[in-house]
């Protein structure tokens, strides 16, 4: 195993320990089963402890483990405060966190707040009727006068935000399934119960919380309908029948900053990141929702959208970083998103341009997120349109297939069926094939976390970007590191200063004092002496 900083001390000079850390998101029901029974475990990620920490990562994510009938594969909660059983047990749970301490891994588990499971026993409470004690944690409203739902919200998963209750006659609201309503983050109860269940999860020593749908939480207190921009066809897509809409009223409600300012005042008791799926692509919208007093950070999600170009690249990457630097959360992918090396061009293409993107991060103030897999060059699992298990159209289940450890018809995951049914991974894409081959996907990942570790602290140092638009490489210092990206399909020259030496280099990088990048080549300097 490879040594680590000592868990409870940060860098030189950071402000906070995630300072120029590098974060791992868990897919748990797909990263490793240990009890056949083909669902991802707490015991298969206490198994892979080793595994993490030679990859060199500071924290993981871990995504929903709780009780849950996973109409949304867990991000419908019925139990804040428990493990679903085929995830394991509370017991399970805290022996990870010892044994990752133990790594140096700190855990951030999954906070989702915006909405709960309908087997919740608030919510099924709550559907007995109006004088429910529950009744109030959720959003209800009587029908318009035409008899349909209350307004015109819809569901991000596609179809009215709004269901009938046929016993109250009153609608219920939720931003995605029926089965997960949204809570009434108007009602102070609800703040108190999240308050609770945050010290629930940091006594058990967590380090931290990924908001899921950190833009949701407050509604318009008058419900608005929202302004319709364009006609609204429920057969259309999810992502065309949200475009239909101006949300103004439904998401970014200036109130949901009240509960992150709470939080942020629990978490920094414990010293724990509070960071945000703060779902946007519009970098005023990010900044918006962190003010600085709030959450500590958030996921920014152009990156996973960008195409292998430089101006959109510059995009993604320049303002955004000149704009909210330590705040951002960078990462070319997670389990809602196609995996980066399918989208840049599939093979090896992709795996070099996602490496490439990943190199450009890593140096940037801000967090480095890899999604499980990634660091194996992973493009997404093919699975067939007979076991496709996502509830939405939007095709979720190729980034989320089983985690390859080696050959074999079910790739290592699990010694039974996967849940998810997929194409086995080929040999030379499993861990076993890659970990301690200084030519694999896991050498080069492994070979950038290091160097990153290596380098001087640069919490304090600005970034300088280069203005080297025209030869289609991506650049900049910050103080005595530099990084470049070519972003061409040619070679590309670039001069290091004067005393530089190379830190990191993608495969096929020469020379000394003036380096030949190859097409999406990415290499990392450093002159501190
Ligand atoms: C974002 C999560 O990442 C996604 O998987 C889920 O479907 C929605 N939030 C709803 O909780
Ligand atoms: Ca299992």
């Amino acid at each position: 195993m490879m040594q680590h900083t000592a868990i409870t001390s940060s860098p030189a000079g950071a402000r906070f320990w995630w300072n120029g850390a590098v974060g791992y998101q868990i897919y748990i029901r797909s990263f490793a089963d240990t009890n056949g029974d083909g669902i991802g475990d707490l015991a298969g990620i206490r198994g892979r402890l080793d595994y993490l920490a030679e990859l060199g990562v500071d924290f993981i994510w871990i995504t929903p483990f709780y009780p849950s009938p996973m109409a949304d594969w867990g991000y419908d909660v019925a139990d804040y405060c428990n493990i679903d059983p085929s995830f394991g047990t509370l017991d399970d749970f805290d022996d990870l966190v010892t044994e990752a301490r133990q790594h140096n891994i700190r855990i951030l588990i999954d906070l989702v707040p915006n909405h709960s499971s309908s087997e919740h026993p608030w919510f099924q409470d709550a559907v007995t009727g109006p004088d429910s004690d529950y009744r109030d944690y959720y959003i209800w409203a009587d029908p318009s006068p035409d008899g349909g739902p209350p307004n015109n919200w819809i569901a991000h998963f596609g179809g009215p935000a709004w269901t009938l209750d046929d016993t109250s006659g009153q609608y219920y609201m939720h931003l995605f399934l029926p089965e997960q309503p949204d809570l009434n983050w108007r009602n102070p109860a609800v703040r108190n119960e999240f308050d609770r269940i945050l010290r629930f999860w940091l006594e058990r020593g967590v380090s931290g919380f990924r908001i899921d749908v950190a833009t949701g939480l407050v509604k318009d207190d008058q419900l608005r309908s929202n302004p319709q921009v364009r006609p609204w066809n429920p057969s259309d897509s999810r992502f065309d029948q949200w475009l239909s809409f101006e949300h103004l009223h439904d998401e970014f409600q200036p109130e949901s900053h009240d509960v992150f300012r709470s939080w942020r005042a629990i978490c920094d008791e414990y010293d724990a990141f509070l960071l945000g799926e703060t779902y946007t692509r519009d970098i005023q919208r990010l900044a918006d929702l962190l003010p600085g007093d709030g959450m500590h950070g958030g996921f920014w999600f152009e990156p996973m959208h960008v195409g292998w170009d430089v101006a959109e690249l510059r995009n993604a990457l320049v303002a955004p970083s000149e704009r909210l630097g330590e705040r951002l959360l960078w990462a070319t992918g997670s389990h809602d998103e196609s995996r980066s090396p399918s989208r840049f061009g599939d093979g090896d293409l992709g795996r070099e341009r996602t490496l490439a993107l990943n190199v450009l991060f890593s140096c940037l103030p801000g967090v480095l997120v890899l999604y499980q897999g990634e660091e194996l060059g992973l493009t997404d699992g093919t699975v067939a349109p007979d076991a496709v298990l996502d509830p939405v159209d939007t095709g979720r289940d190729g980034c989320r297939t089983p985690m390859p450890w080696t050959g074999g018809p079910t790739n290592g995951f699990t010694t039974g069926q996967a849940w998810l049914r997929s194409e086995p991974r080929s040999d030379g894409q499993t861990a076993q094939a890659q970990v301690g081959d200084p030519n694999s996907w896991h050498s080069r990942y492994t070979g950038l976390l290091a160097a990153r570790r290596a380098l001087p602290d640069l919490t304090e140092a600005p970034v300088e970007w280069s203005d080297c638009d025209s030869e289609m490489i991506i650049s900049y210092q910050r103080g005595p590191v530099g990084v470049a990206a070519n972003i061409s399909a040619e070679h590309r020259c670039v001069d290091l200063p004067a005393g530089a030496t190379v830190a990191y280099a993608t495969p096929g990088v020469s020379g000394e004092r003036q380096l030949q990048l190859p097409a999406h080549g990415a290499v990392i300097w450093n002159h501190s002496d």
